[in-house]
């Protein structure tokens, strides 16, 4: 016989039930049998009076089994829902014993037990809504019985995750022990010793009854705005208000209905795409399993500018200790006068405590000299992009850095082979990208040269998750993952604004699609000036041949840099933007420089046109080693560019929209804009086979 999934130990009058499926003890088939036998097995049992459920190893139960999602595996019996009914009317005591985490599926199985507990570090969440999906085993019926209705829509709809403390003031778990195991059988003993009868979570109708329908108005409003489209958030607001409206028993075939209607969305699939894609990235092929990361414990930062500080900030944050320099003490006093004054908002609005903020400030740092970064573990150069200015910096690093310390460039394009190459130890340099505001966007792009080390790779791609980033790693090239492909996109739709697009029909597009911003939006509040620079910079790289649309040079010309001079692709009022019929004069008169008859484009045109040139660039990175597999570079574009997760990925969504259509429009597009935007012989071949990446 198969080895149980689910340990069965007596102690005293109380059965200990451990879960063992590691990683996460998720409800897989396996665990669901093991959990119906265990329980049957204590019922019978005449000298049992109360049961604990406990996970083994690092956590309790994280929820249903994803990749068992869709399978038949899933269909096995008894269902997450089976076991919850016998545990509800289970005729012993049954307590949930919580550490590590009890998400999803997890906790809602532990609010079909009579009472839970947690231990002090353990965290509780229903984060179904990150895969496009409710909890759909009671959760949206039995949480808010416990915390409330707003409460309850707060933590559903945003998926977080709570510590103990929290979760005990909110009334999900009961208590709050030491020890998991003991403390819950203590708990279980005193409770049977006191005779507490304790009522199903199901059957508490206090806290959802009598509440005022505009309660849910302003729930969806609110939800609504920050959910950029995404449909579970306003689902299980439909599941919670039912859960006040109806009886328990309908409350929960609601639920149920509403579940699979989430679970058949082309949402879901993006979400859970992306939910696998996260952990991939994390995977690199070719580095053997014995290598290991090296530990960072102190980092240097090179440059308190804006990236430094946030960069600085970040690794506080996570409570490593960090030595900011810059030149200067003007250029040091006013980088860390912007970190102080970023975390004092973020205090101001409640997201830190002062303490936190005190003790992050604790950890920087500041120096004029290069000395005191000598036994830092990592040293971040975040100067000036200019290749000189980097040569000299890693030059002094390699005489002043100890052995084995890793020297990496925040540059996000400056070629990463050339900087290691005045070192003596280019095994030890890489890219990390981190992107603007670096303490708050969650990308970190890793760069590796041809000489970088395994054990560097490694170690950065540790630190990004350490730090609370999502690393992705990228070879050397010009713009590597995300930037290589931002400028088709940009560029994309200037070329539509000559043909006849305005800049409002291609915001609202992207952001209809879910993007945080719209393009033109984007270049205004980055500064078209500053685009202009850059473009200058780099015109050597662009070929002979292809067209670059000279609007952002026309507007800058015309005094319109964007937002800072309140004027840009819109007029601005304060922070309020309108049409600005001047702009479309300047766009209309490039048409006609150009001889570029406009039309009008439906949405949809616009929308397509807009994301395929990123697909198309995806695959070249893909073709030429660039990015490992296609959803990395998703991971990239949802965490660094704003782009919208349940939409999977530029990758994802264009395999959906038809890899053939994408490159028929790559042809199109080379004819009308040059070479560099042909389809690349990857998107040809997949194309033609009809293949998906996983072909690549
Ligand atoms: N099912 C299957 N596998 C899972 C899983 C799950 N629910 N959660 C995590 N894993 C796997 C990961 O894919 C990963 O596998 P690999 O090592 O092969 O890549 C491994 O477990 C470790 O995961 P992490 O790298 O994420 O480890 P971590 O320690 O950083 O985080 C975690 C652990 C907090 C549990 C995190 O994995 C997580 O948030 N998991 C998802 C939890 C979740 O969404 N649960 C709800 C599921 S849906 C549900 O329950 C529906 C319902 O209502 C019935």
């Amino acid at each position: 016989m198969a080895m149980s999934t689910v340990g069965y130990e007596i102690d005293g009058e109380v059965a200990v039930l451990t879960v063992e499926y590691p990683p996460v003890n998720a409800l897989s088939a396996a665990v669901r049998t093991g959990l119906g036998e265990a329980l049957e097995r204590a019922r019978s049992d005449a000298a049992v009076r109360a049961v604990v459920i406990l996970g083994g190893g690092k956590t309790f139960i994280a929820g249903a089994d994803i990749t068992e999602f869709g399978t038949d595996k899933s269909k096995v019996k008894p269902s997450l829902q089976d076991i919850q009914t016998v545990l509800e009317g289970f005729p012993k005591l049954t307590i949930a014993a919580i550490h590590g985490t009890a998400l999803g599926g997890g906790l809602e199985l532990a609010l079909t037990c009579h009472a839970r507990v947690a231990v002090p570090a353990a965290r509780v969440g229903l984060p179904e809504v990150n895969l496009g999906l409710l909890p759909g085993a009671g959760g949206t019926q039995r949480l808010p019985r416990l915390t409330g209705v707003e409460v309850g829509i707060d933590l559903i709809t945003s998926g977080k995750h709570i510590p103990s403390q929290q979760a005990l003031a909110l009334g999900v778990i009961d208590a709050i022990v030491d020890d998991v195991r003991s403390g819950a059988v203590a708990y279980a003993r005193e409770a049977l010793a006191k005779g507490i009868s304790f009522v199903p979570v199901i059957e508490r109708n206090d806290k959802v009854t009598g509440i005022d329908a505009a309660v849910f108005a302003a729930a969806r409003k609110q939800v609504g705005a920050k959910a950029r489209g995404k449909i579970a958030p306003m689902v299980i607001i439909d599941c919670i208000e039912a859960a006040c409206t109806r009886s328990a028993a309908e409350g929960l075939v609601y639920e149920k209905e509403r579940f699979q209607e989430l679970f058949a969305s082309d949402q879901r699939a993006a979400l859970m795409h992306y939910f696998f894609a996260e952990r991939q990235a994390r995977k690199i092929p070719g580095i053997p399993a014995d290598v290991k990361p090296k530990p960072i414990q102190s980092c240097a930062i090179i440059g308190a500018g804006t990236m430094g500080g946030g960069i600085a900030m970040t690794f506080a944050n996570a409570g490593i200790p960090v030595t900011l320099l810059d030149l200067d003490q003007a250029s040091l006093d006013r980088g860390l006068g912007v970190v102080r004054n970023n975390y004092g908002i973020s205090v101001s609005r409640g997201s830190i405590s002062q303490e936190k903020m005190d003790s992050a400030l604790a950890l920087i740092t500041p120096t004029l000299a290069y000395d005191d970064l000598a036994t830092c573990d990592i040293v971040i150069e975040a100067a000036l992009e200019r290749m000189d200015i980097k040569k000299e910096i890693f030059f002094r690093l390699d005489g002043l850095m100890k052995p084995g310390a890793i020297l990496a460039s925040n540059t996000s394009y400056l070629s990463i082979d050339e900087i290691a190459s005045v070192t003596s130890r280019p095994g030890d340099v890489v890219g990390c990208h981190f992107f603007s505001p670096a303490n708050v966007m969650k990308l970190l792009e890793n760069v590796r040269s041809a000489s970088t080390s395994d054990e560097t790779i490694i170690t950065v791609m540790e630190m990004g998750k350490m730090i609370g980033k999502v690393p992705v790693l990228a070879r050397n090239a010009d713009g590597f993952i995300g930037n290589r492909m931002l400028q088709y996109y940009t560029g994309e739709a200037e070329f539509l604004l000559e043909q006849g697009a305005t800049p409002e029909q291609i915001d609202r597009v992207a952001t209809r699609f879910g993007m945080a911003m719209g393009p033109m939006s984007m270049r205004d509040m980055a500064g078209m000036d500053m685009a202009v620079v850059s473009r200058k910079g780099r015109a050597a790289s662009i070929p002979a041949g292809e067209r670059v649309s000279p609007i952002v040079e026309r507007l800058v010309e015309a005094g319109r840099y964007g937002q800072k001079t309140a004027k840009g692709f819109y007029r601005y009022e304060g922070r309020e933007k309108f049409s600005d019929p001047e702009a479309i004069a300047i766009i209309e008169s490039v048409s006609k420089e150009f001889g570029i008859t406009r039309r009008e484009f439906t949405d949809d045109e616009v929308e397509a046109r807009l994301f395929a040139p990123l697909v198309n660039e995806g695959a070249k990175e893909i073709e030429d080693g660039t990015a490992i597999r296609a959803s990395d570079i998703d991971v990239a574009w949802v965490n660094g560019y704003g782009f919208p997760v349940h939409r999977g990925g530029p990758m994802f969504w264009g395999e959906k929209y038809g890899l053939d259509r994408i490159y028929q429009m790559a042809l199109d597009a080379a004819e009308r804009n040059g070479p560099r935007w042909a389809p690349g012989k990857l998107l040809e071949r997949l194309a033609k086979e009809g293949k998906g990446w996983d072909a690549a």
